[in-house]
């Protein structure tokens, strides 16, 4: 089984962007502790960031032939691309929307989800480990799926 991994703009600054809202961890940090989940979990992963919207529609659009799975941090983009939300809709694998932190706790702007109507599901406001549960629940829908 193979997850696309996939994260959105500002996130390469993790680590010193907000700490206070985002924590210290690093994209890096991110990606490390998703690669031995995976390993732990007998699965392959890719990761990819991107700051630009065009970019990631594209991806998304590519990953219907390579992967079994999506889990997506769109970060502001979330809540504002009708695009992403489309491309996740057109390539039709389980995609799970991960955030950092809990966007339903913050500004009226962020409650609003362009890519969760298109999602198997949202996790929200567990730091890193919003991105290790989301990876979970992708291998767990898509085992689930194949049965
Ligand atoms: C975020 C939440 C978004 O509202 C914000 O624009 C981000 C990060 C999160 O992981 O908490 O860039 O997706």
């Amino acid at each position: 089984m193979r997850v696309l991994i996939i994260h959105g703009p500002n996130l390469a600054l993790l680590g010193t962007r907000e700490p206070e809202v985002y924590g210290s961890t690093t994209l890096e940090e991110i990606n490390a502790a998703l690669a031995a989940l995976a390993a732990e979990l007998g699965i392959e992963i890719d990761c990819f960031q991107s700051d630009h919207e065009g970019e990631i529609v594209e991806t998304i659009g590519r990953a219907r032939r390579e992967f079994d799975a999506i889990v997506i941090n769109p970060a502001a983009y979330t809540h504002t691309s009708v695009a992403i939300g489309d491309a996740v809709r057109a390539c039709a694998l389980p995609t799970v929307e991960v955030h950092l932190s809990n966007v339903m706790a913050r500004e009226g702007f962020r409650h609003t989800s362009h890519v969760a109507p298109a999602a198997v599901g949202v996790v929200s406001g567990f730091g890193l480990d919003s991105y290790l549960l989301g990876l979970r629940a992708a291998v767990g829908h898509v085992k689930a799926a194949n049965a």
